[in-house]
């Protein structure tokens, strides 16, 4: 693990980060790389309700409202929350979100666990990291593994996964909502 990535930390997001994450959205990035309109909405969400925008990030009881799919559709929402990278300025997300009980996810949900950094913070180890910091907060809730889902030819995400342990499942088709892409499907164990 680089230096810089021993000095980053997982935060609740929180309005003493909001001005940054605001920034990295007004900049171009964006956690949803699915949905073109995903960064206009969130700033529009941030504009009328920061707080509300931010307690939806953090719910593990799953009481917001449902998750809209990339086809327009939408899921059921599972408890969750997100966390943001921090080493001074805002660097990317991570979120966990599982289904209480089980190790299965239903199959709308690209796996347990997801992760952005912006760009101009990539290849610092930032995302390896945050993974590692992740997995203890999987175990807590119960999970025997976690899955994790990426596209075929993002080599980026498949090294952060092999690097926490994580072994290939299996390749398969996304389901019709998520767009019907060939994906990879990872297992770490807890
Ligand atoms: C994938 C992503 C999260 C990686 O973030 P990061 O902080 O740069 O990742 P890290 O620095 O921890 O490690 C990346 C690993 O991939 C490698 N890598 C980076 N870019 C790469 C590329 N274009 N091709 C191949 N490997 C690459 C790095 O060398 C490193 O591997 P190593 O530790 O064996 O050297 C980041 O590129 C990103 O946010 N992408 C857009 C969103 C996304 O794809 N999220 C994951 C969805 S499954």
């Amino acid at each position: 693990m680089s230096l810089s990535a021993e000095t980053l930390v997982l935060v609740k997001p929180a309005r003493l980060y909001l001005a940054a994450y605001v920034d990295a959205l007004q900049r171009g990035w964006c956690a949803d790389t699915v949905r073109e309109e995903a960064a206009a909405e969130e700033l529009a969400q941030i504009e009328r309700d920061p707080d509300v925008f931010l307690a939806r990030l953090d719910d593990p009881h799953a009481k917001g409202p449902p998750v809209r799919l990339p086809d327009g559709s939408v899921s059921p929402r599972l408890p969750g929350f997100h966390r943001w990278l921090w080493d001074g300025a805002f660097c990317g997300m991570i979120n966990f979100r599982w289904s209480p009980g089980t190790p299965a996810l239903p199959p709308t949900c690209p796996g347990h666990i997801g992760y952005s950094i912006v760009p101009w913070k990539r290849g610092r180890g930032y995302a390896t990291a945050a993974l590692a910091r992740m997995l203890p907060e999987a175990r807590a809730v119960g999970l025997p593994y976690v899955e994790l889902v990426t596209d075929t030819a993002n080599v980026a995400s498949q090294r952060v996964i092999t690097a926490n342990g994580g072994v290939l499942v299996e390749r398969f088709t996304r389901p019709k909502e998520l767009g019907c892409a060939d994906a990879l499907r990872f297992r770490i164990a807890l």
